[in-house]
């Protein structure tokens, strides 16, 4: 798996609440060492803004809504999500925005590795250069 898509978790609807999950192995096929959620986003904030050299992940709008706008080095997307059953998977080296965080919108985000600061690529144009030499 190593395209963004956006994948539909299971949801078992119930009167009394619904219940989604993921299972590594079927809803997501890397292995996840870290789950890190944001909340309490003020309005207009711009959370992201880089790029992982290594790490993947599937990010999800457990609450409210948000938008991820990937850039692949090629072409930018924008992906809303605002429902608790959709996961977006972004691969690593692939630049992440996110943004447009609705009031008491919550993120979670399951990250393939641990936190390492030296995964972060911060500026866009290295990121366009280690990108075009990995291609
Ligand atoms: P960062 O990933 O830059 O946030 P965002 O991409 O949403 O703007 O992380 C913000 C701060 O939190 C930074 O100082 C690193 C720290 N942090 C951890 O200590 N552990 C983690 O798992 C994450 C994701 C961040």
């Amino acid at each position: 798996m190593n395209e963004v898509k956006l994948i539909q978790l299971p949801k078992i609807f119930d009167e009394r609440g619904n219940l989604s999950f993921i299972e590594k192995g079927k809803d997501i096929d890397f292995d996840f060492k870290r789950v890190y959620w944001i909340y309490d986003v003020p309005g207009g904030e711009i959370r992201g803004g880089h790029a992982f050299k290594e790490q993947e992940e599937i990010i999800v709008a457990l609450s409210g809504s948000f938008d991820v706008v990937l850039h692949d080095g090629i072409t930018e997307t924008r992906f809303p999500l605002n429902r608790s059953f959709m996961g977006l998977y972004v691969p690593k080296m692939v630049w992440r925005t996110m943004l447009n965080f609705s009031t008491n919108a919550v993120a979670m985000v399951l990250a393939s590795t641990f936190y390492d600061a030296n995964d972060y690529i911060h500026d866009f144009d290295t990121y366009l250069k280690l990108k075009n030499s990995y291609a």
